[in-house]
């Protein structure tokens, strides 16, 4: 079959990879993709929020299945849109319609789902410029921190994490006044939850589910998870806190409410659910949902998946997910993301890569982020640049052959984080 997938980040080239393997695919296209995904397939130049223009596309070219990498496109309504199309309602779509993915596109929403299915959740209060004055007292009865979220996309920056009452205060004022423009006229306002936190990703066909293995990300830039927030400097999978019993109590009070949740009010979901967890003393809560998978954890996620991937996604298409096997590697993979010196605030593009030709010599797996090709080299194109996957019977081994491959690619202003997994 022939697959077209939307995206242009280390998740994408990671995902690319694993279809590739597929002895059903005949042929994968990425749209835009990067210098990395090139080579499992072949780039088109093409927005993945292009609608009009990936339905040419598509037809065009007899693409039978769509796997949307991003959230942008499905929460604008990618889904819908090839389905309600006659031309193009035959092609598969991995990814959940508009109303599903309002589960990341809005906080609120997400949160009213959670209290109707009584799904474990940071305590909250929903609030606007019309009634700022309970955020005010609904803030007062909490303790510090505070943590206030914008309701819309905002790139991962929406969430302010705020010491004192009088700053939380100040920032509800401000982010009601627009500081992230419509994204923030309403603020989600939550109890601060602490723990330590996983990602666990779900395929749903609507009625089954799967969970994939579960990793753990690291965001902040500096090591000991200090300094601002980026996209993500690396990922460990498995996480040994998410052992059998925690996974009972996600599977029961998360997973199955949620896949249940979306059935009962008709909400078509066929697709992946991130659930961005939070284990406190024991107990799973939810932070967030995210409607695609993480980034940088499908990086290490993928190489934990034995199973054929398009066979899944096949399952989550057709309805019969059930009936597909889904094997784990036993090993431990890790991944280590080389970024741009300045990110996540300004960085410089376009410096010369080298040292992959050292790096093909070992067992590690490079996944392109921000990379392009110039004149037949490659250079840097973006904060984070390139993630370093490996696998390894320990995480100790597998960071330790992450890291050495680490020190071989080269280009100006280089980094990287040296301590990924140091809290498991
Ligand atoms: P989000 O964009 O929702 O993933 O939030 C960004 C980060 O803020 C999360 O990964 C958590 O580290 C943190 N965070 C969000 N909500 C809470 C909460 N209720 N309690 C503690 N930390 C939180
Ligand atoms: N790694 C977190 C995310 O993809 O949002």
């Amino acid at each position: 079959m022939k697959v077209l997938l939307l995206g242009s980040g280390g998740r994408e080239h990671a995902l690319a990879w694993k279809i590739a393997q597929s002895p059903k695919v005949e042929k994968l296209y990425i749209a835009p993709g990067n210098a990395g995904t090139g080579e499992a397939g072949e780039n088109v130049n093409l927005k993945a929020t292009d609608f009009p223009a990936l339905k040419t596309f598509a037809l065009e070219k007899g693409i039978d299945m769509i796997v949307v990498g991003p959230e942008d496109p499905l929460v604008q309504g990618i889904f819908d849109s090839f389905k309600e199309d006659p031309a193009t309602r035959h092609i598969d779509i991995i990814g959940p319609t508009a109303k599903g993915a309002t589960l990341e596109g809005s906080k609120e929403f997400a949160k009213g789902f959670m209290m109707r299915h009584n799904i474990p959740t940071a305590r909250y209060k929903s609030i606007t410029a019309d009634n700022l004055q309970e955020g005010l007292d609904f803030l007062a009865t909490l303790e510090a921190p505070y943590v206030l979220k914008a309701d819309g996309l905002c790139a991962g920056k929406g969430v302010l994490i705020l010491p004192t009452l009088e700053e939380a205060q100040k920032e509800l004022k401000e982010m009601l006044g627009g500081m992230f423009g419509d994204a923030s006229a309403t603020v989600v306002i939550e109890e601060f939850l602490s723990g330590i936190e996983c990602s666990v990703f779900v395929m749903t066909d609507g009625r089954h589910y799967k969970v994939l293995p579960v990793a753990k990300d690291y965001k902040r830039i500096g090591e000991g998870d200090k300094g601002l927030n980026t996209g993500g400097m690396g990922s460990v999978t498995p996480v040994p806190f998410a052992d059998e019993t925690f996974m009972e109590k996600v599977r029961t009070r998360i997973i199955e409410p949620t896949v249940n949740g979306l059935l009962e009010e008709e909400i078509g979901y066929q697709g992946f659910i991130f659930l961005g967890l939070i284990n406190v003393k024991g107990e799973p809560m939810v932070i967030e949902y995210n409607v695609r998978m993480g980034d940088p954890e499908t990086e290490s996620v993928m190489l934990r998946i034995k199973s054929d991937l398009v066979d899944l996604l096949e399952g989550v298409a057709k309805g019969d997910l059930d009936q597909r096997a889904l094997e784990f590697d036993p090993r431990t993979a890790a991944c280590v993301m080389l970024v741009s010196g300045g990110y996540p605030e300004a960085y410089e593009k376009g410096k010369a890569m080298t040292g992959f030709d050292l790096a093909a010599q070992t067992d590690s797996i490079l996944f392109h982020a921000g990379t392009a090709t110039k004149d037949g080299q490659t250079v840097t194109a973006g904060g984070r640049v390139i993630a370093v996957c490996s696998y390894g019977e320990t995480k100790e081994e597998a960071l330790q052959k992450s890291y050495r491959v680490a020190d071989m690619i080269d280009f100006e202003k280089k980094y990287f984080r040296r301590d990924i997994g140091f809290d498991l």
